[in-house]
């Protein structure tokens, strides 16, 4: 083992962008705590207008909320999902993205996924698509976008609504037909995560919804708030998942920046690419493959080792670089989900992925240095 301390890499260090904006964000504490207001409120409109701008939605539509499970759970309920429906999603994902469906008592109707992007196959989806589907359910995984223009006219068609799982794109975007598409604004209604580790991340857990038709906007407004339009009036059952003024003030802050740390995640991916084709090590390790007209921010940076996998992690581990995997275990494979039916052989992609995905660090301030380091132990392993 080489032990190279001076070198330690952690997958992803948030001081070093954190320097950029302590002012502000101390700013920002003192005056809540001079208000003494701490949740919903102005800090929380103030941060959902901006990110309407930001994405370029109405005023009204975006609603912020507790964390991204919450964002998903809110959005099936706004979409009136019960038990019985079902609700076509990817195997290859963060938990929550079935948890929330299955919480309902819906059921979870698994497609594999695209080998290239991670992302749901999304023919493979359509073919899942039945009378009882009431919402189609894809990931941007890992910032990345889908293609959801091939298959939204053929769903609306179809009665399904498409609830986008953003948590992992804000600012990921397409080109379709020349026109910029954000991700989480496809759908009829998106779902973003503002959890620490986030590309857009707060001082704790929150997350934000957005709906494209005011109604459900404003049913979303409801539902956070125990489904009350008026203070100890309950139009419906809803949660309680509001967001805190802290919150919203620090990644109102943040939001400022995001453009150019999400510009310097894509020249991290750059510079990734081009170590791995010069430390030739293609017969090994493959590199994230971008979709035309895709702008992947690289919420992770996920290669595919097409062996020793683990010992690999281990090895890098052990040296002082910071690598994980998202994710072991694909969803249909979980024992919580046993009771869906599913078995090992069902969605080879995802089973594949989970045994060869690696993500290296990325984040805003990682150093070329750092980059060529990690590329020159991941060669050692492969070539000594
Ligand atoms: C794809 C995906 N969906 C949903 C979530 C849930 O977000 P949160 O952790 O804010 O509840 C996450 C976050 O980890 C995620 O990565």
């Amino acid at each position: 083992m080489e032990m190279n301390i001076n070198l330690a890499v952690p997958i992803l260090d948030l001081k070093r962008s954190f320097s950029e904006i302590r002012p502000e964000v101390f700013g920002a504490l003192e005056r809540i705590f001079d208000a003494q207001s701490f949740v919903l409120g102005s800090e929380v409109s103030t941060f959902e207008r901006h990110c309407e701008k930001y994405l370029e939605i109405p005023e009204g539509s975006a609603v912020g909320c507790a964390s991204g499970t919450d964002a998903l759970l809110l959005a099936l309920m706004a979409a009136d999902v019960k038990e019985g429906d079902e609700v076509v999603t990817t195997p290859f994902t963060f938990f929550a993205t079935s948890g929330t469906i299955a919480r309902l008592g819906a059921k979870p109707v698994f497609a594999d996924v695209d080998p290239d992007t991670y992302n749901i196959d999304l023919e493979h989806a359509m073919s899942k698509i039945t009378s009882r589907t009431k919402i189609f359910l894809p990931v941007h995984l890992f910032g990345q976008m889908c293609a959801l223009e091939t298959v939204r006219d053929e769903l609306s068609n179809r009665g399904v609504k498409i609830i986008e799982d953003a948590a992992q794109a804000f600012g990921s975007s397409r080109i379709v037909d020349k026109n910029i598409e954000r991700a989480g604004t496809v759908g009829d209604i998106g779902c973003y995560s503002f959890f620490p580790t986030k590309n857009l991340g707060g001082c704790g857990d929150g997350g934000m919804v957005v709906a494209k038709d005011p109604e459900t906007a404003d049913r979303l407004k409801k539902l956070r708030v125990h489904g009350s339009g008026t203070t100890y009036y309950h139009d419906e059952i809803g949660i309680n998942s509001r967001l805190d003024a802290l919150q919203a003030a620090i990644l109102d802050i943040k939001l400022k920046h995001l453009e150019a740390w999400n510009e310097e995640r894509i020249k991290i991916a750059d510079y990734y690419k081009l170590l791995f084709k010069a430390s030739d090590l293609h017969d090994f390790v493959t590199v994230p493959k971008v979709l035309d007209g895709n702008r992947h921010i690289y919420h992770q940076y996920v290669i595919r080792v097409n062996s020793r996998r683990d010992e690999l992690m281990n090895y890098m581990n052990e040296n002082g670089f910071g690598v994980r995997v998202y994710y072991p275990l694909p969803l249909h494979l979980q024992p919580c989900f046993k009771y869906l039916g599913y078995k090992e052989g069902d969605f080879p992609q995802s089973e594949k992925l989970a045994h060869e995905v690696l993500a290296l660090p990325v984040f805003p301030g990682l150093r070329q240095e750092e980059q060529e380091a990690i590329v020159d132990s991941i060669k050692k392993f492969f070539k000594n």
